[in-house]
Protein backbone atom coordinates (compact mmCIF):
# COMPACT_ATOMS: atom_id res chain seq x y z
CA UNK A 1 0.00 0.00 0.00
CA UNK A 2 1.22 3.59 -0.86
CA UNK A 3 2.19 5.61 1.93
CA UNK A 4 -0.74 8.25 2.00
CA UNK A 5 -0.18 11.75 4.21
CA UNK A 6 -2.75 13.73 2.76
CA UNK A 7 -6.31 13.98 1.73
CA UNK A 8 -4.46 15.30 -1.62
CA UNK A 9 -2.52 11.75 -2.29
CA UNK A 10 -6.16 9.71 -2.05
CA UNK A 11 -7.67 12.26 -4.37
CA UNK A 12 -4.48 11.74 -6.75
CA UNK A 13 -5.08 7.81 -6.89
CA UNK A 14 -9.03 8.58 -7.26
CA UNK A 15 -8.79 10.41 -10.02
CA UNK A 16 -6.50 7.70 -12.08
CA UNK A 17 -9.28 4.52 -10.84
CA UNK A 18 -12.48 5.60 -11.82
CA UNK A 19 -14.30 7.32 -14.43
CA UNK A 20 -14.11 10.78 -15.61
CA UNK A 21 -18.06 11.08 -14.78
CA UNK A 22 -17.84 9.95 -11.43
CA UNK A 23 -14.57 11.60 -10.50
CA UNK A 24 -16.36 15.11 -11.76
CA UNK A 25 -19.32 14.60 -9.99
CA UNK A 26 -17.18 14.16 -6.89
CA UNK A 27 -14.73 16.98 -7.82
CA UNK A 28 -17.18 19.79 -8.71
CA UNK A 29 -19.15 22.81 -7.75
CA UNK A 30 -21.90 24.84 -9.13
CA UNK A 31 -21.32 27.68 -12.01
CA UNK A 32 -17.90 29.03 -11.62
CA UNK A 33 -17.05 26.99 -8.90
CA UNK A 34 -16.57 30.52 -6.58
CA UNK A 35 -18.15 28.91 -3.30
CA UNK A 36 -16.13 25.33 -4.32
CA UNK A 37 -13.00 27.22 -4.38
CA UNK A 38 -13.97 29.29 -1.01
CA UNK A 39 -14.86 26.46 1.11
CA UNK A 40 -11.43 25.74 1.24
CA UNK A 41 -9.15 28.60 0.71
CA UNK A 42 -11.58 30.84 3.48
CA UNK A 43 -10.12 27.71 5.96
CA UNK A 44 -6.27 28.70 5.04
CA UNK A 45 -7.21 32.68 6.04
CA UNK A 46 -7.02 31.25 9.70
CA UNK A 47 -3.70 30.76 11.29
CA UNK A 48 -3.04 28.89 14.44
CA UNK A 49 -1.58 29.88 17.57
CA UNK A 50 1.86 27.77 18.45
CA UNK A 51 1.96 27.28 22.30
CA UNK A 52 4.82 25.86 23.85
CA UNK A 53 5.58 23.84 27.29
CA UNK A 54 2.24 22.36 28.05
CA UNK A 55 1.79 19.12 28.95
CA UNK A 56 0.89 16.86 26.22
CA UNK A 57 -0.02 13.44 27.20
CA UNK A 58 -2.70 12.23 27.37
CA UNK A 59 -5.34 13.37 24.54
CA UNK A 60 -7.70 12.43 23.12
CA UNK A 61 -9.62 13.42 19.94
CA UNK A 62 -12.93 11.35 20.78
CA UNK A 63 -16.27 13.11 21.77
CA UNK A 64 -19.97 13.28 20.86
CA UNK A 65 -22.14 13.77 18.08
CA UNK A 66 -25.68 14.58 18.07
CA UNK A 67 -25.57 12.00 21.04
CA UNK A 68 -23.41 9.63 19.69
CA UNK A 69 -19.49 8.85 21.08
CA UNK A 70 -16.98 9.40 18.09
CA UNK A 71 -13.55 8.69 17.76
CA UNK A 72 -13.17 12.13 16.04
CA UNK A 73 -15.54 14.40 15.13
CA UNK A 74 -16.46 14.07 12.03
CA UNK A 75 -18.81 12.12 10.29
CA UNK A 76 -19.53 10.70 6.64
CA UNK A 77 -21.78 13.00 5.40
CA UNK A 78 -24.32 11.81 2.59
CA UNK A 79 -23.12 11.64 -1.04
CA UNK A 80 -24.93 10.42 -4.33
CA UNK A 81 -23.74 8.21 -6.41
CA UNK A 82 -21.04 6.62 -3.64
CA UNK A 83 -21.75 3.40 -5.19
CA UNK A 84 -20.34 4.19 -8.72
CA UNK A 85 -16.83 5.37 -7.28
CA UNK A 86 -16.58 1.72 -6.27
CA UNK A 87 -18.55 -1.02 -6.52
CA UNK A 88 -20.48 -1.34 -3.10
CA UNK A 89 -19.22 1.81 -2.25
CA UNK A 90 -21.85 2.90 0.43
CA UNK A 91 -21.96 -0.76 2.13
CA UNK A 92 -17.75 -0.34 2.03
CA UNK A 93 -17.76 3.56 3.62
CA UNK A 94 -20.68 2.38 6.29
CA UNK A 95 -18.19 -0.41 7.63
CA UNK A 96 -15.48 1.44 7.46
CA UNK A 97 -16.59 4.45 9.99
CA UNK A 98 -18.51 1.77 11.96
CA UNK A 99 -15.01 0.37 12.38
CA UNK A 100 -13.65 4.02 12.87
CA UNK A 101 -16.08 5.25 15.57
CA UNK A 102 -18.02 7.71 13.30
CA UNK A 103 -21.51 8.29 11.80
CA UNK A 104 -21.98 7.02 8.56
CA UNK A 105 -25.03 9.09 6.64
CA UNK A 106 -26.64 7.41 3.37
CA UNK A 107 -27.74 9.51 0.71
CA UNK A 108 -31.60 8.96 -0.53
CA UNK A 109 -29.95 9.08 -3.97
CA UNK A 110 -27.31 6.13 -3.05
CA UNK A 111 -26.78 3.17 -5.09
CA UNK A 112 -26.96 0.63 -2.22
CA UNK A 113 -29.90 0.75 -0.29
CA UNK A 114 -30.83 1.56 3.15
CA UNK A 115 -31.70 -2.33 3.22
CA UNK A 116 -28.00 -3.17 1.77
CA UNK A 117 -26.15 -0.82 4.20
CA UNK A 118 -28.47 -1.95 7.31
CA UNK A 119 -27.91 -5.84 6.36
CA UNK A 120 -23.64 -5.39 6.01
CA UNK A 121 -23.45 -3.41 9.05
CA UNK A 122 -24.36 -3.46 12.41
CA UNK A 123 -23.96 0.34 13.74
CA UNK A 124 -26.87 1.98 13.08
CA UNK A 125 -26.33 4.72 10.73
CA UNK A 126 -27.91 8.15 9.51
CA UNK A 127 -30.51 8.44 6.84
CA UNK A 128 -30.74 11.75 4.95
CA UNK A 129 -33.70 12.11 3.07
CA UNK A 130 -34.57 14.90 -0.05
CA UNK A 131 -38.18 15.24 -0.11
CA UNK A 132 -40.05 14.11 -3.23
CA UNK A 133 -43.44 15.32 -4.66
CA UNK A 134 -44.78 11.76 -4.51
CA UNK A 135 -45.78 12.06 -0.26
CA UNK A 136 -46.20 8.28 -0.33
CA UNK A 137 -42.86 6.95 -1.39
CA UNK A 138 -41.04 9.91 0.91
CA UNK A 139 -43.52 8.39 4.01
CA UNK A 140 -42.44 4.84 2.85
CA UNK A 141 -38.40 6.17 2.81
CA UNK A 142 -39.21 7.63 6.40
CA UNK A 143 -40.43 3.78 7.27
CA UNK A 144 -37.52 2.08 5.49
CA UNK A 145 -35.28 4.05 7.56
CA UNK A 146 -36.86 3.57 10.67
CA UNK A 147 -36.83 -0.31 10.21
CA UNK A 148 -33.61 -0.28 9.34
CA UNK A 149 -32.80 1.13 12.69
CA UNK A 150 -31.02 4.58 11.40
CA UNK A 151 -29.95 6.44 14.42
CA UNK A 152 -31.11 10.28 12.78
CA UNK A 153 -32.56 11.49 10.08
CA UNK A 154 -30.68 14.29 8.06
CA UNK A 155 -33.19 16.32 6.17
CA UNK A 156 -31.08 18.31 3.42
CA UNK A 157 -33.14 21.58 2.83
CA UNK A 158 -30.50 23.54 0.74
CA UNK A 159 -31.61 20.71 -2.71
CA UNK A 160 -35.27 21.25 -3.48
CA UNK A 161 -34.17 22.27 -7.33
CA UNK A 162 -30.58 20.94 -8.49
CA UNK A 163 -27.47 23.64 -8.69
CA UNK A 164 -25.69 23.38 -12.11
CA UNK A 165 -22.33 21.64 -12.46
CA UNK A 166 -21.63 22.34 -16.12
CA UNK A 167 -19.60 19.07 -16.06
CA UNK A 168 -21.88 16.64 -15.46
CA UNK A 169 -24.56 18.06 -17.89
CA UNK A 170 -21.05 17.44 -20.74
CA UNK A 171 -20.06 14.05 -19.26
CA UNK A 172 -23.81 13.12 -19.66
CA UNK A 173 -23.97 11.38 -16.29
CA UNK A 174 -25.71 8.52 -15.39
CA UNK A 175 -25.81 5.72 -12.80
CA UNK A 176 -24.65 3.45 -14.52
CA UNK A 177 -22.75 5.08 -17.05
CA UNK A 178 -24.53 4.74 -21.12
CA UNK A 179 -21.84 3.37 -23.10
CA UNK A 180 -21.25 6.66 -25.28
CA UNK A 181 -18.25 6.39 -27.05
CA UNK A 182 -16.06 9.20 -24.69
CA UNK A 183 -17.80 6.77 -22.11
CA UNK A 184 -16.05 3.80 -23.74
CA UNK A 185 -12.75 5.03 -24.67
CA UNK A 186 -12.21 6.28 -20.81
CA UNK A 187 -13.29 3.02 -19.06
CA UNK A 188 -11.14 1.10 -21.68
CA UNK A 189 -8.87 2.99 -18.54
CA UNK A 190 -10.51 2.63 -15.88
CA UNK A 191 -10.79 -1.62 -16.36
CA UNK A 192 -9.93 -1.97 -12.43
CA UNK A 193 -13.30 -0.07 -11.46
CA UNK A 194 -14.93 -2.20 -14.28
CA UNK A 195 -13.75 -5.43 -12.98
CA UNK A 196 -15.10 -4.78 -9.89
CA UNK A 197 -18.79 -2.89 -11.24
CA UNK A 198 -19.10 -6.17 -13.22
CA UNK A 199 -18.76 -8.24 -9.71
CA UNK A 200 -21.72 -6.26 -8.22
CA UNK A 201 -25.80 -6.18 -8.83
CA UNK A 202 -25.90 -2.47 -7.57
CA UNK A 203 -25.42 0.00 -10.21
CA UNK A 204 -28.67 1.34 -9.76
CA UNK A 205 -30.29 4.16 -7.65
CA UNK A 206 -30.92 1.76 -5.19
CA UNK A 207 -33.56 3.56 -2.64
CA UNK A 208 -35.42 4.18 -5.93
CA UNK A 209 -35.25 2.20 -8.36
CA UNK A 210 -38.54 -0.66 -7.99
CA UNK A 211 -39.90 1.88 -5.25
CA UNK A 212 -41.30 4.51 -8.09
CA UNK A 213 -43.32 4.76 -10.95
CA UNK A 214 -42.78 7.10 -14.25
CA UNK A 215 -39.63 8.73 -14.54
CA UNK A 216 -38.66 9.61 -17.63
CA UNK A 217 -34.72 8.36 -17.03
CA UNK A 218 -34.52 6.25 -13.97
CA UNK A 219 -30.56 6.31 -13.78
CA UNK A 220 -30.43 10.35 -14.61
CA UNK A 221 -29.66 12.26 -11.55
CA UNK A 222 -30.78 15.77 -13.08
CA UNK A 223 -34.24 13.63 -14.31
CA UNK A 224 -34.37 12.33 -10.56
CA UNK A 225 -34.54 15.82 -9.08
CA UNK A 226 -36.29 17.72 -11.68
CA UNK A 227 -38.64 15.16 -12.14
CA UNK A 228 -39.35 14.26 -8.51
CA UNK A 229 -38.12 16.58 -5.61
CA UNK A 230 -40.63 18.57 -4.55
CA UNK A 231 -39.81 21.98 -4.91
CA UNK A 232 -42.81 23.60 -2.52
CA UNK A 233 -40.75 21.78 0.53
CA UNK A 234 -41.12 25.38 3.30
CA UNK A 235 -40.89 25.07 6.96
CA UNK A 236 -44.32 23.36 7.45
CA UNK A 237 -43.24 21.03 5.84
CA UNK A 238 -40.43 20.61 7.48
CA UNK A 239 -42.11 20.19 10.55
CA UNK A 240 -44.65 17.84 9.23
CA UNK A 241 -41.41 15.28 8.78
CA UNK A 242 -39.51 15.69 12.08
CA UNK A 243 -42.89 14.54 13.46
CA UNK A 244 -43.32 11.60 10.95
CA UNK A 245 -40.05 10.67 11.75
CA UNK A 246 -40.10 11.32 15.80
CA UNK A 247 -36.52 10.58 16.07
CA UNK A 248 -32.99 12.35 16.17
CA UNK A 249 -33.14 15.03 13.06
CA UNK A 250 -30.75 16.76 11.92
CA UNK A 251 -31.21 19.78 9.30
CA UNK A 252 -28.71 20.37 7.05
CA UNK A 253 -27.87 23.21 4.49
CA UNK A 254 -28.21 25.92 6.54
CA UNK A 255 -25.53 29.22 5.87
CA UNK A 256 -27.77 31.77 7.26
CA UNK A 257 -28.64 33.23 11.22
CA UNK A 258 -32.31 33.54 10.59
CA UNK A 259 -32.66 30.15 9.03
CA UNK A 260 -30.71 28.80 11.73
CA UNK A 261 -32.95 30.48 14.32
CA UNK A 262 -35.91 28.80 12.50
CA UNK A 263 -34.74 25.10 12.68
CA UNK A 264 -33.51 25.73 15.98
CA UNK A 265 -37.29 26.86 16.61
CA UNK A 266 -38.67 23.64 15.33
CA UNK A 267 -36.61 21.50 17.75
CA UNK A 268 -33.79 20.15 15.69
CA UNK A 269 -31.46 17.95 17.43
CA UNK A 270 -28.92 19.48 15.13
CA UNK A 271 -27.72 21.40 12.29
CA UNK A 272 -25.17 21.29 9.64
CA UNK A 273 -23.98 24.67 8.38
CA UNK A 274 -23.36 23.91 4.71
CA UNK A 275 -23.39 24.81 0.84
CA UNK A 276 -23.62 21.53 -0.20
CA UNK A 277 -19.88 21.43 -1.10
CA UNK A 278 -20.56 24.49 -3.23
CA UNK A 279 -22.84 22.55 -5.12
CA UNK A 280 -25.72 24.93 -5.03
CA UNK A 281 -25.75 28.54 -4.81
CA UNK A 282 -22.40 29.59 -6.24
CA UNK A 283 -21.41 32.92 -4.96
CA UNK A 284 -23.01 32.11 -1.17
CA UNK A 285 -20.45 32.49 1.56
CA UNK A 286 -18.23 29.46 2.48
CA UNK A 287 -19.32 27.55 5.33
CA UNK A 288 -16.52 28.72 7.53
CA UNK A 289 -17.38 32.32 6.99
CA UNK A 290 -20.98 31.93 7.80
CA UNK A 291 -20.06 29.83 11.24
CA UNK A 292 -19.55 32.40 13.40
CA UNK A 293 -23.07 34.47 12.52
CA UNK A 294 -24.85 31.40 12.98
CA UNK A 295 -23.21 30.57 16.44
CA UNK A 296 -23.75 33.54 18.19
CA UNK A 297 -27.51 32.78 16.55
CA UNK A 298 -27.95 29.68 18.02
CA UNK A 299 -24.92 28.26 19.25
CA UNK A 300 -26.67 28.07 23.13
CA UNK A 301 -29.79 26.48 22.02
CA UNK A 302 -28.96 23.51 19.03
CA UNK A 303 -25.62 21.40 18.14
CA UNK A 304 -24.26 22.95 15.20
CA UNK A 305 -21.88 20.39 12.72
CA UNK A 306 -20.45 22.39 9.98
CA UNK A 307 -19.49 20.89 6.54
CA UNK A 308 -18.09 22.30 2.59
CA UNK A 309 -14.68 22.28 2.94
CA UNK A 310 -13.05 19.68 4.94
CA UNK A 311 -9.85 18.36 3.77
CA UNK A 312 -7.53 18.13 6.92
CA UNK A 313 -7.37 17.70 10.44
CA UNK A 314 -6.20 20.97 10.76
CA UNK A 315 -9.99 22.28 9.14
CA UNK A 316 -11.46 19.96 12.05
CA UNK A 317 -10.12 21.64 14.19
CA UNK A 318 -10.45 25.07 13.08
CA UNK A 319 -14.21 24.50 12.94
CA UNK A 320 -14.14 23.41 16.59
CA UNK A 321 -12.25 26.08 17.77
CA UNK A 322 -14.62 28.34 16.32
CA UNK A 323 -17.56 26.91 18.33
CA UNK A 324 -19.00 23.93 15.58
CA UNK A 325 -19.27 20.24 17.67
CA UNK A 326 -18.50 18.13 14.73
CA UNK A 327 -17.90 17.89 10.67
CA UNK A 328 -18.76 16.51 8.28
CA UNK A 329 -16.60 14.95 5.38
CA UNK A 330 -17.84 14.13 1.49
CA UNK A 331 -15.37 14.44 -0.85
CA UNK A 332 -12.24 13.91 1.77
CA UNK A 333 -13.67 10.33 2.27
CA UNK A 334 -15.03 9.84 -1.29
CA UNK A 335 -11.23 10.12 -2.71
CA UNK A 336 -10.57 7.33 -0.43
CA UNK A 337 -12.88 5.08 -1.64
CA UNK A 338 -11.87 5.93 -5.47
CA UNK A 339 -8.81 4.98 -4.11
CA UNK A 340 -9.13 2.08 -2.83
CA UNK A 341 -12.43 1.22 -1.19
CA UNK A 342 -12.63 0.59 2.22
CA UNK A 343 -9.14 0.75 3.19
CA UNK A 344 -9.12 4.12 1.56
CA UNK A 345 -12.24 5.29 3.44
CA UNK A 346 -9.91 4.39 6.81
CA UNK A 347 -6.56 6.04 5.33
CA UNK A 348 -9.33 9.35 5.03
CA UNK A 349 -10.06 9.13 8.52
CA UNK A 350 -6.41 8.10 10.03
CA UNK A 351 -5.25 11.14 8.26
CA UNK A 352 -7.35 13.52 9.43
CA UNK A 353 -7.13 11.94 12.60
CA UNK A 354 -3.74 11.74 12.72
CA UNK A 355 -3.84 16.16 11.58
CA UNK A 356 -6.14 16.50 14.06
CA UNK A 357 -4.33 14.89 16.94
CA UNK A 358 -0.59 16.90 16.38
CA UNK A 359 -2.41 20.18 15.37
CA UNK A 360 -4.61 20.25 18.78
CA UNK A 361 -1.21 19.27 20.69
CA UNK A 362 1.27 21.87 19.29
CA UNK A 363 -1.56 24.42 19.94
CA UNK A 364 -0.94 23.34 23.96
CA UNK A 365 -4.59 21.24 24.03
CA UNK A 366 -5.03 17.96 24.94
CA UNK A 367 -9.01 17.33 24.26
CA UNK A 368 -10.76 18.27 21.53
CA UNK A 369 -13.71 19.44 23.40
CA UNK A 370 -11.16 21.83 24.91
CA UNK A 371 -10.96 23.59 21.24
CA UNK A 372 -11.68 27.44 21.44
CA UNK A 373 -11.16 30.98 19.66
CA UNK A 374 -8.26 31.52 21.78
CA UNK A 375 -5.82 29.05 19.76
CA UNK A 376 -7.07 30.79 16.49
CA UNK A 377 -5.93 33.57 14.65
CA UNK A 378 -8.69 35.16 12.64
CA UNK A 379 -7.98 37.99 10.30
CA UNK A 380 -10.31 41.16 11.62
CA UNK A 381 -12.53 40.34 8.15
CA UNK A 382 -12.93 37.42 7.85
CA UNK A 383 -16.37 37.36 7.67
CA UNK A 384 -16.72 40.33 5.29
CA UNK A 385 -18.24 43.56 6.03
CA UNK A 386 -21.66 44.01 3.86
CA UNK A 387 -24.47 46.57 3.90
CA UNK A 388 -27.56 46.31 5.45
CA UNK A 389 -30.34 44.09 3.71
C1 LIG B 1 -26.54 15.66 -4.52
O1 LIG B 1 -26.71 15.69 -3.33
C2 LIG B 1 -25.52 16.35 -5.20
O2 LIG B 1 -24.97 17.34 -4.67
O3 LIG B 1 -25.22 15.97 -6.34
Amino acid sequence: MPVITTIDDLKRMHKRRVPKMFYDYCESGSWTEQTFRENTSDFDKIRLRQRVAVDMTNRSTATTMVGHDVSIPVALAPVGLTGMQHADGEILAAKAAEKFGVPFTLSTMSICSIEDVAGKTTAPFWFQLYTMKDEDYTDRLIQRAKDAGCSALVITLDLQILGQRHKDLKNGLTAPPKFTLPVIADLATKWGWGMEMLGTKRRFFGNIIGHVANVKDPSSLHAWTAEQFDPALDWNKVAKLMEKWDGKVILKGILDAEDARMAAKLGADAIVVSNHGGRQLDGALSSIRALPSIMDAVGDQVEVLLDSGIRSGQDVLKAMAMGAKGTMIGRAYIHGLGAMGQKGVTAALETIRKELDITMALCGRRHVEDLDHDILLIPEDFEGRWKEN
